[in-house]
């Protein structure tokens, strides 16, 4: 059998793409495309879960010699307003007579050996060792001649099947498309769940699983940013489906910006699942000859549960997402001066701290925000991106001139897409920012957002950044944007392409990130928005790792990472080891939770490394020594959820090596309960037929027994403690 394949049946009409984990198949009928399978490889399709037609009283047909045929009824691949399928459309086109485009008819198809590359946007990445292919599917209005093409690829070895749609203006006349999905999926119900997230800052990932009611459920953002609150994640699962086994259909969009998901169960019982650009706040101006394309939506389907669909998306990204230089390399720790020092840094100070840094064994120290302009507070400077003489004397020189005889390096933070009111950059570009005419701007953390959707801002923020690199040749930079959006409106945009706003400002933004990253493919980059709140695949192609939260709490950060971890490896996933009370939430959580919650990630440190006893510097030292040796593993090794902070009270968690010869098990305690004797932990994820001995207590098991026994953990008095296995192949 070929690694992937995709075929069509000229005599029954069909499309089969599939490779050795999945199938996913759709037929042409009546010169409309219907969805047929998506799920585990099937080597032939015969047509067996297609239902007989019905005829449906009120449903309009294109075909009157085939009255059978309504777009109500049939499961579709994209669905149009006003053609008699009424539930939710994922592409509305409208004309200049005012009038929506009205029937997409199949004309050809074209398969490829490549990817589908959606120009200025993220996306999945060709790999040079390893196949792929592209069936696209070109559909034509003929009345107002507006194509649509369907992109659906497909990758060796991966569940994943990749989608997005284009738009092309064909005809004369300018359309505004008021909606472009990059994807809709309609099948039957069958008692499936939908999970989504919700969350806000310091509160990321929490999960949402529910029964699908009748009626239309929907999550997205209008923020200008993927958000905390609605990250652009859903899957369709089954009542039975848990962590370890049962059938999950996943669905993310490659996109940071303003998104939407929808699901909808109709009178049929029918399932739609639709996903792409909100439709909220979107409306974009198409020119004869020009073309629209939509992010993409990665779709992943897995009969192992959700850990099943984790480890799909860990490896599709690690692969063939984040940057190929960074994937897979080691990542230094770094020191970050935030919950140290905040706004209150110096050279001094940061000479001290690098020193310091130095001798526990950290390998980077980061400049958080405070370095630039005047900024003692979130009140000022931003757009002002030199280097407060007060506070460092020789701008960073001497800092850099420290880091490096230290053996260390050195990172610095940026908020680059922001303006301060009162900076400089404001009083030169008054027209730089979002601003709407005759209203005052609010402001959000003090600050307004630039104008990303024009050029000349662009160029500021490359040059501005680039200059710097070239003036400081520093290792590391941590992007963030600390507030949503409000106030849309570029000064520069005309009347009616006001509603290109949102999209153009994320076009914007690619843009500069795509320039910087490739100008400083050393610059190890750090996503951050207040912490997760644009945690996505889209700033995912760009840089490898997130701040994932600004809540450092080593107990909510287990839900926080829990949740994260559905979608991201933990390369991705940064974690900080910070200080008690904890700054956040004021609980003391113990040392051991804390590191073991950051081991457990992309692990650093935020706290005052001045101020340390000796036996605290001691124990940081300790820590750092050996997961410096764990590291590779760590970051390599397979993550499995074990217990669930939201529905099982306690949380647990592994890693294991792909050879599962070797697993650290973190089992993380909430609250000592009296009654409680202990707890069974079943390990789905080690080998049966291997045997295993656990490093501290030398306890010998069979991996069966693992499995399908389980094992039992002691129960621990205090709070927030953490019980470490670790399993070791015993030959
Ligand atoms: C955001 C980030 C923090 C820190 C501050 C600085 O809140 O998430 O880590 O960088 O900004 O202002």
């Amino acid at each position: 059998m070929q690694k992937i394949s995709i075929l069509y049946d000229d005599e029954k009409q069909i499309f089969h793409i599939s490779n050795n984990k999945i199938s996913y198949i759709m037929e042409l009928k009546e010169n409309t495309l219907l969805h047929r399978y998506w799920g585990h490889t099937l080597q032939y399709y015969t047509g067996c879960n297609c239902t007989e037609p019905v005829k449906r009283t009120f449903a309009a047909s294109y075909n009157q010699q085939n009255p059978l045929f309504s777009l109500e009824i049939e499961p579709q691949e994209f669905s149009c307003p006003h053609q008699g399928d009424y539930r939710e459309p994922s592409i509305s086109v409208r004309q200049q007579n005012g009038c929506t485009i009205g029937r997409m008819k199949y004309q050809y198809y074209e398969i490829t050996d490549t990817l589908h590359i959606p120009e200025g946007l993220p996306h999945i990445r060709e790999m040079k060792q390893k196949a792929a292919k592209t069936l696209a599917i070109h559909f034509l209005d003929m009345v107002s001649n507006i194509k649509l093409i369907l992109y659906y690829s497909i990758v060796e070895d991966s569940a994943v099947i990749i989608r997005s749609a284009q738009i092309i203006n064909q005809g004369n006349q300018s359309v505004w498309i008021d909606r472009a999905f990059s994807t809709l999926i309609d099948t039957n119900y069958q008692k499936q769940q939908l999970i989504t997230f919700y969350g806000t800052h310091q509160k990321e990932f929490r999960i949402n699983r529910q029964e699908i009611q009748h009626g239309i459920f929907s999550i997205g953002s209008t923020r200008g940013a993927s958000s905390p609150q609605y990250p652009p994640f859903a899957a369709i699962c089954m009542p039975e489906t848990t962590e370890h086994s049962g059938e999950v259909y996943a669905f993310q969009l490659i996109y940071s910006g303003n998104h939407c998901v929808s699901v909808e169960r109709n009178q049929y019982n029918h399932l739609r699942v639709a996903m792409g650009i909100n439709p909220e706040d979107f409306c974009w101006k198409l020119l004869p000859n020009e073309s629209f394309q939509t992010p993409q939506a990665i779709l992943i389907y897995s009969n192992m549960g959700l850990n099943g669909m984790s480890q799909e998306f860990h490896k599709l990204y690690t692969e063939r997402l984040f940057p190929t230089q960074w994937a897979k390399q080691k990542r230094p720790i770094l020191l970050n001066s935030w919950e140290m020092c905040y706004f209150d840094v110096s050279e001094q100070k940061m000479i001290d701290v690098i020193k310091q840094a130095a001798k526990i064994g950290f390998e980077l120290v980061v400049l958080d925000d405070g370095w630039f302009g005047h900024r003692n507070n979130s009140k000022s400077s931003l757009g002002d991106w030199t280097v407060n003489t007060e506070k460092f004397p020789n701008g960073l020189t001497t800092l850099l001139k420290c880091a490096e005889e230290n053996g260390i390096q050195f990172g610095i933070w940026f908020e680059p897409e922001m303006i301060s009111p009162n900076s400089i950059l404001m009083k030169s570009h008054s027209d730089w920012y979002m601003q709407m005419d005759g209203y005052t701007p609010l402001l959000s953390r003090n600050q307004l957002v630039l104008d990303l959707t024009q050029k000349e801002v662009q160029n500021y923020i490359i040059e501005t950044l680039s200059n710097f690199i070239k003036q400081y040749p520093i290792s590391y930079i941590k992007w963030d944007m600390n507030r949503h959006i409000t106030d849309p409106n570029s000064l520069y945009l005309s009347q009616d392409s006001k509603g290109e706003f949102f999209h153009r400002y994320m076009l914007g933004l690619y843009h500069i990130l795509q320039e910087l990253t490739t100008q400083f493919p050393n610059i190890l980059f750090e996503n951050c928005s207040s912490g997760g709140g644009r945690f996505d695949a889209g700033m995912g192609f760009f840089m490898p790792q997130t701040w994932c939260s600004d809540n450092t709490d080593a107990l909510d950060r287990q839900a926080i990472q829990y949740g994260a971890s559905y979608l991201f490896p933990l390369s991705a996933i940064t974690a900080h080891i910070s200080a008690v009370p904890n700054h956040q939430t004021g609980r003391n959580v113990p040392f051991a939770t804390r590191a073991a919650v950051a081991s457990s990630a992309n692990m650093g440190y935020e706290l005052n490394i001045l101020e340390l006893s000796s036996e605290e510097k001691e124990l940081i030292m300790t820590h750092l020594s050996e997961y410096k040796k764990e590291r590779e593993f760590l970051f390599y090794g397979e993550f499995y959820r074990l217990c669930s902070p939201f529905t099982d009270g306690n949380c647990a968690w592994m890693i294991i090596d792909q050879e599962k010869t070797r697993a650290i098990i973190y089992y993380f305690i909430r609250e000592y309960d009296v009654s409680a004797l202990s707890y069974i932990l079943k390990i789905p994820y080690v080998d049966c037929q291997k045997n295993y001995v656990e490093k501290n207590t030398n306890r010998y098991f069979t991996g069966e027994e693992l499995i399908y026994a389980g094992i039992a953990i002691n129960t621990i008095k205090g709070d927030f403690p953490v019980i470490i296995l670790e399993l070791n192949e015993k030959k």
